[in-house]
């Protein structure tokens, strides 16, 4: 049995105007008009054998999750909410994952644990890899996915790879280290999607976090429960208990320190979408290499990027750059320069 866990939480900065603390990155739409929360629920929902789908995320944003589900037209699921009074990263999520997942299905339950705002493009290929690491993770392993590096990138966990075997998990290396993982051919990116059984995660973290896994389950235990006409069933984390949980990410609690990891390599179509140029290499291009979701019209445009959700925006003799247009913000950005805007964002946010 196969639990997918879609753990939704991050702002996404560098994706400003259209993301920000209203309106956090899973929330943003692709090609297909669906965003990027909707898209990995399908991918989870559709698998077989999965009957339940978690889904763990801000207590405030969980009417919009509830709505975007909605969208769903493939067969009955059931959906469950662990919802967050505030964030407290992802090992506080995963602790409460897992300790949902254990006390609901039982510590064999295979979790796969999902971020909602990943873009992949080779929905069978997701399949076959899922698949693989689900037999793993029933042999007590804690399965990572990697990815095939394409540059020293600060930003991912990398792992270092030895035939099938995980030799070792180093998250957000500096750029030199990256380097000289990338020329070593030894390594693989963190995809940031994992797999285990429940149980397995639960020793683990006694061991290696105890007091992440402790308040976590007492968070739980403490919350709120309600069972709905739709059937789905929301759980809201005790606050109190919930707020003295330490904040650190899986990747530095646990996947840099566990034992049993292993990983799968993972060739499908992934990317992280961090930013606008990154999220418009998974749209389709026209023949001038432009793309666009909204209403669009360009004449001499080369290379670009346009998101628009109200207005009708016009690109004359421009190339390489993307324009985002929201209703109360327009940003205009190189795409070479868009990881810049995270210190936009920064600086917006600082000047009140
Ligand atoms: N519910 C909840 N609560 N979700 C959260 C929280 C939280 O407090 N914090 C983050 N998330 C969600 C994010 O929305 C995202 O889907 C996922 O957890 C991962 O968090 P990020 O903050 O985006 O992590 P990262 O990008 O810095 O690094 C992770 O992903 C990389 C690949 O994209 C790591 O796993 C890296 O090793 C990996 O390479
Ligand atoms: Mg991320």
């Amino acid at each position: 049995m196969i639990v997918p866990v879609i753990v939704s939480g991050g702002v996404g900065s560098r994706l400003w105007p259209a993301s920000r603390q209203s309106h956090p990155k899973p929330f943003l739409p692709l090609e297909n008009g669906r965003s990027l929360l909707l898209n990995t629920y399908e991918r989870a929902a559709s698998l077989e054998s999965v009957a339940d789908v978690v889904t763990i995320t801000a207590r405030d944003s969980s009417f919009k999750t509830v709505d975007e589900y909605e969208h769903y037209d493939g067969g009955p699921v059931r959906n469950h909410y662990l919802l967050e009074p505030q964030g407290r990263d992802t090992a506080a999520a995963t602790a409460v994952a897992a300790a949902y997942v254990a006390g609901a299905f039982g510590d064999d339950a295979i979790i796969l644990l999902l971020p909602a705002d990943h873009v992949i493009l080779d929905r069978e290929g997701f399949r076959a890899a899922v698949a693989k690491a689900a037999q793993r993770a029933s042999e007590g392993r804690i399965v990572t996915f990697g990815i095939e590096p394409t540059g020293p990138e600060t930003g991912y966990g990398y792992i270092e790879v030895d035939g099938e075997n995980a030799v070792r998990f180093v998250e957000k290396p500096d750029v030199a280290t990256a380097q000289s993982y990338l020329e070593s051919g030894r390594f693989l990116w963190n995809s940031g999607m994992f797999c285990f059984a429940a149980g397995s995660m639960i020793t683990a973290m006694q061991d290696l976090c105890p007091e992440i896994l402790e308040k976590s389950r007492l968070a739980i235990e403490k919350g709120d429960r309600e069972e709905f006409d739709d059937g789905r069933i929301e759980t809201t984390l005790d606050g109190e208990t919930f707020a003295g949980v330490p904040k650190i990410s899986v990747d530095y609690a646990v996947m840099e320190k566990v034992k049993n990891l292993s990983v799968i390599r993972a060739d499908i179509g992934w990317s992280d979408v961090g930013t606008w140029s990154s999220l418009s290499e998974s749209f389709a291009r026209d023949a001038d290499g432009n793309s666009a979701i909204g209403d669009v019209a360009m004449v001499g445009a080369h290379n670009c990027f346009v998101h628009s959700e109200n207005r009708l925006v016009g690109l004359v003799g421009v190339d390489d750059i993307a324009v985002v247009d929201t209703r109360d913000a327009t940003l205009v950005v190189k795409k070479d320069k868009a990881q810049d805007v995270k210190a936009l964002f920064e600086q917006l946010r600082d000047a009140g």
